[in-house]
């Protein structure tokens, strides 16, 4: 399996030949400079309603004909605008066929760009035979996430907010790791804007104290999971 971590809460995950593009910010990213639609997925995941995550899921999903899947406020601003949606809601699985995904809570807000109202915030379960792992979206830290290791198989790695400031910062983001009792996170939401600059010593110094691998990727970086 290959995580790709294209800015701010962007991955492009590959897993058994499928891919899955989550939260794709990328014309608004300031620190990349790719064109979104060379991007292409089986299926495109929204945490929630904010721009830094819709991002360009609209475009992508019309010109790759590949479907979205989010909270159903989402999926339907999504669908009005021509885009092919599912619309989930938390505590909901759906099975994509070589992997199935799962819609958590997450402690944020959720508004539309057009300033409707997006639904609930979610973190998102993916798990199949081989492999689990938690995507967590925006969120703070939550003591519902002590569910997680109830409800799906042991995570291979988490993928945490880590930037502060809109999200968890770096303390509580080890307190995650615990409640989800996962030893390999990959930070994402820093540096993408002045608010969330990342200290990367305090997060390196914290996570070995810890005896927790941190993974802060750059843009581009392809991160090999084994299962
Ligand atoms: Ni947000
Ligand atoms: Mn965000």
């Amino acid at each position: 399996m290959e995580v790709k971590f294209l800015g701010h809460s962007c991955f492009l995950i590959e897993i058994e030949g499928n891919k899955i593009l989550i939260d794709p910010f990328i014309s608004g990213n300031p620190n990349i400079n790719i064109d979104p639609l060379s991007l292409s997925a089986n299926y495109i995941l929204i945490s929630h309603g904010h721009g830094d995550h819709i991002g360009d899921a609209v475009e992508i999903s019309k010109h790759h004909k590949c479907p979205i899947l989010a909270n159903y406020e989402v999926a339907e601003y999504c669908k009005n605008k021509g885009a092919e949606a599912i619309g989930m809601n938390t505590g909901g699985a759906y099975d994509l066929g070589f992997v199935i995904v799962k819609f958590v809570h997450a402690v944020h807000s959720s508004r539309l760009p057009d300033g409707s109202y997006g639904g609930n915030p979610n973190g998102i379960l993916f798990y199949n035979r081989d492999y689990s792992f938690y995507f967590a979206g925006d969120t703070a830290l939550s003591t519902d996430m002590t569910l997680i290791p109830l409800i799906a198989p042991p995570l291979d790695f988490a993928i945490l907010p880590m930037g502060d400031h809109y999200t968890m910062g770096i303390e509580d983001s080890i307190f995650t790791a615990q409640f989800i009792k996962c030893n390999k996170i990959i930070a994402c939401h820093f540096d993408t804007f002045p608010d969330i600059m990342l200290d990367r010593d305090k997060a390196k110094a914290l996570y070995k104290q810890n005896s927790i691998e941190l993974i802060i990727p750059t843009i581009g970086d392809n991160i090999s999971i084994k299962s």
